[in-house]
């Protein structure tokens, strides 16, 4: 064994407080590139010498030889062991709870989420800290600073380890552990679930569908909904993980999980069915005949918790990003929980998590999850919807629509407006941005806005602050829309509007939410200038 010290370099591309490095599949492959990240990481956490960390990722292309280098790269910086999923596969979830379970330093995670993999599609990696979370802004700041300065990474040479079988190795000092991706993650899952009744629900003929799109979440379902539950075969459909997922977006949404809609909307439809993303994150719920956006996931969710017997004692608290709707926001009320309004992005919980703050998160955009970990867990979201079926035994219809009935119905769709001219979308955001001040008391197609500004989130538990996180516009009557840049995107920008109203008549609960949400659309397109600045005519998706 050989530890080179190659000379290396800084390199371009990594967005200062984004938790990782997402980038064409063809650059990671530079000579390289993939070293001088990985370096630049152990250099920011103060390096890797007698650490643990947990590496994996989803299975898409490029992921095992990446994996053989950080291996590599762990041993030459002197990391005493490395818990590996076997073929190289962990879900984000999984990864987390690996990293918690044992108290490793950290883990490495790699994945473009629900981008398309293969070589000519995207690839990522991402640091996440010991509680099993993503790395918060101080600490991929660094990595970011690590990655201008660069100037080596130590590497040993030496061949490939076989990852395909469970068990331990060893290089030079570095323990590697070569574990079932699957087993520890369904271990912690019987521990929040009632097994029993989900087997008993299966039994009385209750029919699912899951689409893990040929991404990470194949093994996992599998191995839970089919041989744990007794899930007929064939249950979980598109479920061994391909390098390019069968070249399609694994992205559990109305667009690319269109095939299971579509089987839900007929005449075939099973009585519940979902979907996750390539490492497994996201969660798409539908019943037979509905979709259940992630913002209705969420607070239904939170007002059933307690059907499950890892929640069986009731929720601290609920955090939800500040775009997704605030349907779970009156649940909290009922409930008389605390709840958190929090800027985009996963790793803003973790710390109310951490605190105790909030027992269950979500995102709108298909991310919903609970203390158990510290990432979105889309596999952990179909579970308890399971279980909440199980001891309701009632259809997803339902249940929505007396939640509706109850609660009052939070109207919610998000359109995207896609591969805008990064220039136009910065002129349009900081246009608005300039004209906030003026904007509320101006009645707008009949609509008077109430409230305008930029979200900044002031952290109660470390009280760090963060600007500028969306412009919010507050209508009469409840309704308002968010505007706001993404910050995953890979070609030129996407401009992200959220739309909400907020209907208690539980006679005007069946409105189709395009048409319900139509005037907001259109008065938020005025104010901003959308169309006439992007010269699109509508937008590109609406979830
Ligand atoms: C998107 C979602 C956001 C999520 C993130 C990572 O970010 O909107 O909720 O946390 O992906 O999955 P965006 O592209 O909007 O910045
Ligand atoms: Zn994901």
């Amino acid at each position: 064994m050989n530890i080179e010290i190659v000379p290396g370099k800084p390199i371009d591309g990594q967005i200062p407080g984004t938790s990782g490095l997402r980038k064409k599949t063809r650059i990671f492959m530079q000579s390289g590139y993939l070293e001088n990240f990985i370096q630049a990481i152990f250099n920011a956490i103060g390096g890797a010498g007698g650490k643990t960390f947990v590496v994996g990722g989803d299975g898409r292309f490029f992921n095992a030889r990446a994996i053989q280098t950080i291996i590599r790269m762990a041993v030459a910086n002197g990391a005493v062991k490395m818990i590996v999923g076997r073929n190289g596969l962990l879900s984000t979830p999984a990864a987390s709870h690996l990293i918690r379970l044992n108290g490793t330093d950290g883990g490495l995670i790699l994945s473009a989420s629900h981008n398309p993999g293969g070589i000519d599609e995207d690839f990522g990696v991402k640091f996440n800290t010991p509680n099993g979370g993503p790395a918060p802004e101080k600490i991929t700041n660094e990595i970011f600073r690590q990655t201008t300065i660069l100037e080596s990474y130590a590497i040993v040479t030496g061949p490939d380890i076989d990852l395909n079988e469970i068990g331990h190795r060893t290089i030079g000092d570095m323990q590697i552990e070569i574990v079932d991706p699957v087993a520890d993650y369904l271990v912690l899952m019987q521990t929040l679930f009632d097994f029993d009744s989900l087997r008993a629900l299966f039994a009385s003929g209750f029919s699912m569908r899951f689409d893990a799109m040929h991404a990470v979440t194949g093994p996992y379902a599998t191995a839970i909904l089919e041989d744990a539950l007794g899930a007929p075969a064939g249950t979980v459909q598109n479920a061994i993980p391909l390098e390019n997922f069968g070249g399609g977006h694994p992205d559990p949404n109305p667009v690319w999980a269109k095939p299971l809609v579509d089987l839900m909307m007929s005449d075939a439809s099973p009585d519940f069915a979902a979907a996750s993303d390539g490492d497994g994150d996201r969660n798409m719920i539908l019943g037979r005949g509905i979709y259940v956006t992630p913002s209705d996931s969420l607070a239904v969710l939170c007002a059933n918790a307690h059907l499950a017997s890892g929640y069986k004692s009731g929720l601290s608290g609920v955090a939800r990003s500040m775009p997704t709707s605030r349907a779970a926001d009156r649940v909290a009320d009922k409930l008389k929980i605390g709840c958190f309004e929090t800027p985009t992005g996963w790793k803003f919980f973790g710390n109310l998590l951490d605190a105790g703050m909030a027992t269950i998160c979500g995102e709108e955009s298909a991310g919903t999850g609970s203390n158990h970990v510290r990432e979105k867990d889309g596999l952990w979201a179909v579970l308890l919807w399971l279980n909440i079926l199980a001891v309701r035994r009632e259809t997803v219809v339902d249940i929505l629509k007396a939640h509706w009935r109850e609660f009052g119905r939070n109207y919610y769709s998000r359109h995207d407006y896609e591969e805008v001219d990064t220039a136009i979308a910065n002129d349009l955001v900081a246009d608005l941005q300039s004209r906030l001040g003026d904007l509320p008391g101006k009645d707008i197609q009949g609509h008077q806005i109430e409230t305008a500004d930029n979200f900044t989130y002031a952290d109660p538990v470390d009280g760090s602050i963060s600007e500028k996180q969306g412009i919010r516009i507050g209508f009469e009557g409840g309704a308002r829309a968010v505007l706001r840049l993404s910050g995953t995107g890979t070609e030129g920008a996407t401009l992200r509007v959220y739309l909400e109203y907020f209907e208690p008549d539980p006679d005007r609960h069946d409105i189709d939410p395009q048409v319900a949400l139509a005037p907001i659309a259109a008065a938020i397109n005025e104010i901003a200038k959308i169309s006439r600045r992007t010269g699109r005519v509508g937008p590109d998706l609406m979830t």
